[in-house]
């Protein structure tokens, strides 16, 4: 999948992850650090940033802990041309062999939805599991693409209805993780919502849409649009659409996110089950939900 990577990266689609990412850091900015929830301590010394993008969450994370290296690798090179030393940038695709010999205390992936499909996910996650040192946590935080609305604001014919499909599917525990954890947001698309943070949070998801719907659809709608591919203009009018329909204030709308965080078991967990496998069945799936709102 990755040699037809379904995104563009151009300025427009950094522009799109910037706001997403300042999105995830206005929907947090209530905690210390918003940038994860992993519980790493204060002396983490490898973090891998998996599937990049514009790079700013790797150049935060180096900044918060500059005795870390922070690793950011993606198919396409961040626009960045300075950086903190304590902060690497590498072009790869990462269902390849990893080649890197340091043990990770945190790999973060954000947004990766559509990237990889379900045999490939389950290949991503065993890589990290075996690049993670034990005890050392993944976290992933993924948006919906649905678009919902509590409040039948949004009519039944919208286009916006239309949007969608393909939820991720989480596979984290089967690749081994213990002590699963999950946090789940409703972000608000548009300034609609009362409270301030909510309102700053969909200001900027709305631009997130905006500057990120063409790139998200063209390839997945001119390859396998429905009843049969569309053209390219096809795809530009639809999006018009979309875009008219999602500026409209009237519309209470969101999407779904998700954070998850697990940890890899340490050496004894692994040894205490009778097959040498840690029982993961035995982890409740989630230990803490907070409904976010
Ligand atoms: C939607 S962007 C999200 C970027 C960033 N994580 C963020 O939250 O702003 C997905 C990124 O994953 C990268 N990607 C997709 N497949 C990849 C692969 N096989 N190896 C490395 N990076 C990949 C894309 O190039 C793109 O930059």
């Amino acid at each position: 999948m990755a040699d037809e990577y379904l995104i563009p990266s151009d300025e427009q689609m950094f522009d799109a992850y910037e706001a997403g990412h300042l999105v995830a850091l206005v929907l947090d900015s209530d905690r210390a650090n918003p940038l994860f929830r992993a519980p790493i301590g204060d002396n983490p010394r490898h973090i891998l940033d998996l599937g990049t993008g514009k790079g700013t969450w790797a150049i935060d994370v180096a900044d918060m802990f500059p005795q870390a290296t922070v690793r950011g690798v993606d198919l396409f090179p961040p626009p960045v041309s300075f950086t903190a030393p304590n902060c690497v940038f590498e072009v790869d695709n990462s269902l390849e062999e990893w080649t890197w010999h340091e043990q990770f205390d945190l790999v973060h992936m954000r947004i990766l939805i559509g990237s990889f499909d379900p045999k490939e996910w389950d290949h991503i996650y065993k890589q990290i599991y075996d690049n993670l040192q034990p005890g050392g946590w993944i976290e992933q935080l993924e948006a919906s693409p649905y678009i919902e609305c509590d409040d039948g604001s949004v009519p039944e014919d919208s286009v916006l209805k239309t949007w969608g499909p393909n939820m991720i599917t989480y596979t984290i525990r089967k690749a081994g993780f213990v002590e699963m954890h999950q946090k789940t947001y409703k972000w608000p698309i548009g300034a609609w919502a009362r409270e301030r943070r909510y309102r700053e949070a969909g200001t900027v998801n709305l631009q997130h849409w905006l500057d990120g719907m063409e790139g998200w659809c063209m390839w997945l709608l001119t390859k396998f649009g429905s009843p049969k591919p569309w053209t390219r203009e096809e795809v530009i009018f639809y999006v018009a659409k979309m875009r008219a329909e999602l500026k409209n204030p009237r519309y209470h709308i969101y999407q779904r996110a998700r954070r998850v965080w697990a940890r890899k078991p340490f050496y004894y967990e692994v040894l205490k089950t009778p097959d040498s496998m840690p029982d993961t069945d035995r982890t409740p799936e989630v230990q803490s939900p907070e409904e976010g709102n």
